[in-house]
């Protein structure tokens, strides 16, 4: 397939025309994922439920896609396992939402990988996995490195609860690697930003360029000293596209995005200066937002030395760049979307 891409990638393999499913489609990363697959000539089947992702993210009208409504482990039972490669992107996504939806997100995270590698096993259909930075949880280690410790907070904080069961989604992942030979590659992404990215379920970037929009507060989670580092998705998808034809990438995880910090203070003054915003900033704690006995981490950084080394490096968006352009489609939908 021209699951195009690399032209300075360490792979300049040209992979042709291939039949691509995509789970979690129509959210945000995977809608951009799949404007990249169709803009190169890759017929792609989209798997989603809408929950949090909508139609209008779609080329709906494109017809080397295929919109399937539903959840994972439903619509796999009406597929042929004939695809060339499988991105599993499909979960419960925010903290907001995982929080306040804890069975929702085990369920979905945990059960839907389930059966994605389960299908994907019949043909042995490279598959990969999204994962996240969640899965370090509180580690203090940094920058954090793929083969470090994962470090999670008791059970009775639901916050962990997306971590852990994307870590139980990598662990079995690679328990299908190595027992069954399923070629599973899995990107931990570390905050990924861009249109399209909604503020509702608690994403900061867009949260505060809806605020500075609208003239009201930006308001920070906590004292805005906490650190973490923001990647374009219109860089991510082509490290995907890239990873994918990378053999040296199956069995592993690999931190995937930027390793540049900024406080979440100067990320608000960031957003207030970039649109000329003349919102003030305020502060709420953490308990306030999530409840009490709410526990986040100070500092989130990868170690981006095994993505470095499989597939080269390259970025082309600056932050401001990217707070940009989510301006601008805020105002292209509605004006003023959150
Ligand atoms: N955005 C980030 O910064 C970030 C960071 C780390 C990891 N990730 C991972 O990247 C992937 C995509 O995240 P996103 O930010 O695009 O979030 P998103 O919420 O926009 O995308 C998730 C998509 O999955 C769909 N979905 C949820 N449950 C489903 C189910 N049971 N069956 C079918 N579809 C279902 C949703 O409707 C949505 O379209 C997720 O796996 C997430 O864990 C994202």
């Amino acid at each position: 397939m021209t699951l195009d891409r690399s032209h300075d990638s360490k792979d300049n393999s040209e992979i042709h025309t291939a039949s691509v499913l995509v789970t979690g489609g129509a959210g945000f990363i995977g809608s951009h994922l799949v404007d990249a697959l169709l803009a190169s000539d890759n017929r792609v089947t989209v798997i989603d439920d809408m929950s949090t992702g909508r139609q209008s993210n779609l080329q709906i009208e494109n017809d080397q896609l295929t919109l399937i409504h539903g959840t994972v482990g439903e619509q796999l039972a009406f597929q042929e396992p004939s695809f060339d490669y499988i991105f599993h992107l499909a979960a419960a996504v925010g903290v907001k939402l995982v929080v306040d939806e804890p069975i929702r997100t085990i369920e979905t995270n945990v059960l839907e990988t389930s059966a994605i590698l389960r299908f994907a096993a019949k043909n042995k259909t490279p598959v990969m996995l999204a994962s996240t930075s969640e899965v370090y949880g509180k580690s203090e280690a940094l920058p954090m490195q793929e083969d470090g410790n994962l470090v999670f907070g008791s059970t009775e904080k639901s916050r962990w609860s997306y971590g852990c069961s994307k870590a139980l989604d990598e662990h079995l992942a690679m328990a299908w690697y190595r027992r069954e030979d399923l070629p599973v590659r899995i990107p931990r992404f570390f905050n990924t930003i861009g249109p399209r990215q909604k503020g509702s379920w608690g994403m900061v970037v867009p949260r505060f360029v809806a605020a500075a929009l609208s003239g009201k507060p930006l308001i920070v989670y906590g004292d805005g000293s906490q650190t973490r580092c923001f990647c374009d998705v219109r860089d991510m998808v082509p490290m995907l596209l890239d990873l994918i034809k990378t053999d040296d990438a199956v069995g592993k995880a690999v931190n995937v995005g930027s390793d540049t910090p900024i406080t979440i203070l100067q990320l608000a003054e960031l957003v207030k200066n970039t649109l000329n915003s003349n919102s003030t900033i305020e502060f709420k704690t953490m308990n306030e937002v999530y409840g009490d006995g709410f526990e986040d981490l100070q500092d989130r950084q990868p170690d981006l030395t095994r993505l470095h080394s499989l597939i080269g490096t390259r970025t082309k968006f600056s932050l401001q760049k990217t707070i940009t352009s989510i301006a601008e489609s805020f105002v292209i939908s509605t004006g003023n979307e959150q």
